[in-house]
């Protein structure tokens, strides 16, 4: 990393901050000793202009739309690799030989199960609590029954902690998914590969022998490797500062999933689908246009736009593309959510508005409909996306906690309450 500096003046004080370069992407300014310096802080509460990391895992560049896991292009990655081998890649940096591979698929095979006593666990759920609740609270007592592997000190207790959390994450998931649909867990089969064990943990009934669809299961696994990691996105930032304190990494991970949970980011999957329902019929789009440009009214056009991609999102591109190749897999010609979603974005990239703001459609645009096709129920597609990210907040928190120079991450503020005054005595309140 080449270093230059810069100056900053403020008031009739010159303060000289050192620039970073890194191997692509924008420069940063350290800014670290800002505060000592000159007694005042920067401000930006969006996190829009502020690298909160040095990073070697993800690179995005939102106005060429590109998106790299460790220098590879995700096209490549989705169209050639599987899952599995996108885990590795970005936990350890390179692609696995074939052995490496092999032994990497087997150890986490061989962690899918999770303690027996995790069923008890799910029986305190009402049955219509929602997945994503269920998930935050069953990833989080992973650490009451796994205390073997939360000391993050412990590099080799690091590896078993991540190796099961991307194993188990796919039981948990369907563990939620037949708890709210009131049929029995399934458990995993080791001679099924990781995304085929996933369906069939969800879709399996006692009552007869399920057959994984592989063109299904390619389709899913594809879906996994475009939502397993993104940078320093709210979710991921979220476990990186959990990750600070010392936490134990089953505790980061549920902190993630909480805030991947939300419209706004990962949930906005979940609230795509639920707009497109809404919408309906194609005639129906322009009121919704028109709502999404309206500054008094908060709707927004669910999967779209984005905090750093100005151009197309690559993941969609590929989104719907395998879209298309799960409708047509199942047979389904005419999905009126198809026709109105495509005919959403054919407008809205003609409009002026979204134009000029840039805004396209993003990774949860489409997803909602292929998922939706696939059998899963809207409120599963954010557990769905959890499934996958896992493995990118389990990288990024791994990198953090083998940062020689990590620290307690702990923001400042800028204060604008109450200056100082004296407490008043009840009687003396009117
Ligand atoms: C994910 O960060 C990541 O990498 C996330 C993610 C990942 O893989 O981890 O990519 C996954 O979260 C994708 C994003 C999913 N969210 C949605 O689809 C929800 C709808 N989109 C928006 O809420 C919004 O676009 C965000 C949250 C995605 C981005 O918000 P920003 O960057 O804070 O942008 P903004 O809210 O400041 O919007 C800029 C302008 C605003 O208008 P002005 O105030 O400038 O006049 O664009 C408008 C917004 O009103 N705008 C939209 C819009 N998104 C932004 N207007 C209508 N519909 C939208 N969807």
């Amino acid at each position: 990393m080449t270093a230059h500096s810069t100056s900053l003046k403020i008031g009739d004080k010159v303060v000289d901050l050192p620039v970073k370069e890194g191997s692509i992407g924008p420069a940063v300014v350290d800014i670290g000793k800002l505060y000592a310096q000159t007694g005042m802080f920067t401000y930006d509460p969006g996190f829009t202009s502020t690298a909160a990391c040095e990073s070697k895992i993800t690179y995005i560049d939102g106005d060429e739309g590109v998106l790299l896991y460790r220098g590879y292009p995700i096209e490549q990655l989705a169209e050639h690799g599987d899952f599995l081998e996108t885990c590795y890649l970005l936990l350890y940096g390179e692609l696995p030989t074939p052995t490496q591979k092999s032994d990497f698929d087997y150890r986490v095979t061989r962690h899918t199960m999770v303690h027996e006593q995790m069923m008890r666990f799910f029986q305190g759920f009402r049955r219509d609590a929602h997945p994503m609740a269920v998930m935050v609270a069953s990833v989080g007592a992973l650490s009451a029954f796994y205390h073997d592997s939360t000391d993050i000190s412990d590099p080799y207790q690091r590896m078993v902690a991540s190796m099961r959390m991307i194993a188990k994450m796919p039981t948990l998931a369907a563990m939620a998914y037949k708890y709210s649909i009131g049929q029995p867990f399934v458990y995993p089969k080791n001679d099924l590969d990781y995304t085929s064990n996933f369906l069939r943990m969800c879709f399996a009934v006692p009552c007869e022998e399920y057959k994984v669809n592989p063109v299904l299961s390619r389709a899913l696994d594809r879906i996994f490797i475009l939502h397993a990691d993104h940078e320093q996105n709210a979710s991921t930032s979220t476990v990186r500062l959990a990750g600070s304190s010392g936490a134990n990494p089953f505790a980061c991970i549920a902190a993630g999933i909480a805030c991947l949970w939300g419209p706004a980011h990962g949930g906005a999957n979940e609230a795509a689908l639920q707009m497109l329902q809404e919408i309906g019929t194609v005639d129906r789009i322009p009121e919704y246009i028109k709502r999404a440009k309206d500054k008094n009214d908060p709707f927004r056009l669910m999967g779209f736009g984005h905090r750093v991609y100005k151009n197309y999102d690559p993941r969609a591109k590929i989104m719907q593309k395998t879209c298309h190749e799960v409708l047509g897999e199942l047979g389904i010609k005419d999905d009126p959510l198809l026709d109105v979603a495509m005919e959403l974005e054919r407008i809205a990239l003609k409009d002026e508005y979204f134009v000029e703001k840039k805004l396209y459609p993003n990774i949860d645009f489409y997803s909602g409909i292929t998922l939706k096709a696939m059998g899963f129920p809207t409120d599963m597609f954010t557990v769905l996306f959890a499934l996958a990210r896992t493995v990118g907040w389990i990288a990024q928190w791994k990198e953090m906690i083998e940062d020689p120079g990590q620290r307690i991450g702990r923001p400042r503020q800028l204060y604008t309450g109450e200056t100082r005054r004296d407490y008043t005595p009840m009687a003396q309140r009117k």
